[in-house]
């Protein structure tokens, strides 16, 4: 008798060749495209112009050549920073693009002597509930009604030092 075995396998990401820069007001307008396509309550203009404004704010884009395939914002306090946004475009997600930006926004708070990372999340987005566990973040609570719908937010924490 021949036998043909299966193996259900992930599907091959192609290798993309990223590179990353500073987020920078002048960047607002072509990010807030990919604001409004990934999130159900997007952040506007003003928001993103405040936080480029704010010196404890670092933040990074994620590039294929010219194109921004994502964008990450941190506030940074003395030795721990809260992760304010992180977003990759949704025609771009699962390619492991979050994972390298987040390590590069991690590498560059290890710099400044940054040493715990917090963020909150919906209750409700389980592709990012998923994304921080891998990352190895883990839950230190949950604040009611954090968002205007009134959803739950869950705080996560991770430790980069
Ligand atoms: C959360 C987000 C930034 C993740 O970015 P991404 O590039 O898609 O994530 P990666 O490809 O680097 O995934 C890394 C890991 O996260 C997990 N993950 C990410 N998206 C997932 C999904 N949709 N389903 C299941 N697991 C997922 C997996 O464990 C994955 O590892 P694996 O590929 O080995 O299975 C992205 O989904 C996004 O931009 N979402 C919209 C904006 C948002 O909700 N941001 C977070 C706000 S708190």
């Amino acid at each position: 008798m021949n036998w043909v075995i299966f193996i259900k396998t992930k599907p091959t990401t192609k290798l993309i060749n990223t590179s990353f820069s500073a987020f920078t007001v002048k960047d607002i307008n072509r990010v807030l495209e990919i604001e409004h396509l990934a999130y159900d309550s997007p952040w506007s203009e003003t928001q993103f112009v405040d936080s480029l404004n704010n010196p404890q704010i670092l933040a990074s884009l994620i590039l294929e050549g010219e194109q921004i395939l994502g964008y990450g914002i941190v506030l940074r306090a003395i030795d721990s920073a809260d992760l304010l946004n992180i977003c990759i475009h949704p025609d771009r997600q699962q390619q492991g693009l979050g994972i390298q930006l987040f390590n590069h926004l991690t590498q560059q708070l290890k710099i400044l002597s940054v040493d715990t990372i917090f963020i909150e999340v919906r209750m409700s987005n389980e592709s990012a509930l998923l994304f921080y566990q891998k990352l190895g973040f883990r839950s230190i609570g949950n604040r009611k009604k954090y968002y205007s719908n009134l959803e739950d937010a869950k705080i996560l924490r991770l430790q980069i030092s």
